[in-house]
Order: structure tokens, then sequence, then C-alpha cells
């Protein structure tokens, strides 16, 4: 059995991924409407990545046979005044989960779970690349904030973000999309 702290937390975690989901898809709503295609498309991708996540530590409770919540979601930022500001918020929760990340692997740390502190690393390694990822995007939209169009020539050019397989990735409920 999976320390009940544990379960609850990683439960609270599900819902902060499932809302990173959504900010991320009204972000990529927002740059779409902007007709800025491959900055949309970098967010579309990313939130997928987060619904992923999410469906990751669903199988997790579910595998080690403990209740996983579907939560409900607060609405995402959706309105922008600029190019630069939606990747700052977006920098800003990735700095956000990490902290929650990383308070997680403490949780069963401290309860002895192992099971899932070993299930926990995976997503410490992955944030670390989420938010080197969104601070160099950060550091090209700021650059650029005058000519988005730079920004979607980088896009274009360098495959932001685009980690490719991960074998060592946790399985995701229902299969990865
Ligand atoms: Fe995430
Ligand atoms: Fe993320």
């Amino acid at each position: 059995m999976p320390a009940t702290a544990f379960v609850e937390r990683l439960n609270e975690q599900i819902a902060h991924e499932f809302a990173a989901h959504q900010q991320y898809i009204a972000i990529a709503v927002h740059y779409d409407a902007e007709t800025l295609p491959r900055l949309a498309s970098f967010f579309y991708a990313q939130a997928l990545e987060e619904r992923n996540h999410a469906l990751m530590m669903v199988q997790f409770l579910v595998d080690q046979d403990v209740e996983a919540t579907v939560p409900g979601v607060a609405a995402p930022q959706s309105a922008f005044s600029d190019v630069v500001s939606p990747v700052a918020l977006a920098l800003e929760q990735e700095k956000r989960v990490t902290e929650q990340i990383n308070g997680l692997a403490a949780v069963a740390r401290e309860h002895g779970d192992y099971t899932a502190e070993q299930f926990m690393q995976w997503f410490i390694k992955e944030q670390i690349e989420e938010v080197a990822t969104m601070s160099d995007l950060l550091r090209v939209v700021e650059r650029a904030a005058d000519n988005p169009l730079l920004a979607e020539e980088y896009l274009a050019r360098e495959q932001l973000g685009d980690e490719g397989e991960d074998p060592t990735a946790p399985p995701v409920a229902g299969g990865a999309v």
C-alpha cells in the first residue's frame, strides 16, 4: 500500500497537471488567433505532455490499487496583452510544478514509500527539461517582442521542446497520444 499522504498529494498533482494542460491550450489558441502557428503548435504539444503527465499519475494510482480522482480545474488565463506574457506565465507555472514535484518526492521519502519515490524521479528529470525549454523560449520571445515572426522563424529552425520518444517514461493511462 502506498503512503496515504502521498496518494492525497498525487491526486492534487493530477489536478495541477490538467490545469497546466488547459492553460497551455489557452495559450496555443491565443497564438493561433494571432496567426503565430509555430508558437501555437509548441503550446499544443506542451499541453499534450501535461495531459500525459496527469494520466501517468492516474495509471500509477490504478496500478497501486488506490483511488485516482479525475478533477475539475479552474479556468485558465486566456487573454494576453503581448507575445511575451504567455511564455512568462508558462515559465512561472513550470517553476511552481517543479516545487510541487520535489514536494511529492519528499513526502514519499518521509513515509518510506520507495516505490512512490522512484516514480517521482522521472518527473524531477522532466521538470529540469521543461523549465530549461521554457526559459529558452522566454529569451527568444523577449528578443522578438517587436517582431514575433522572428520567434516563429526560430521555432521553425530549432525544434525547441521536441523530446522525441522517451523509453523511460512511466506508462500513460489509456496509452500515450
Ligand atoms: Fe507536467
Ligand atoms: Fe510542464
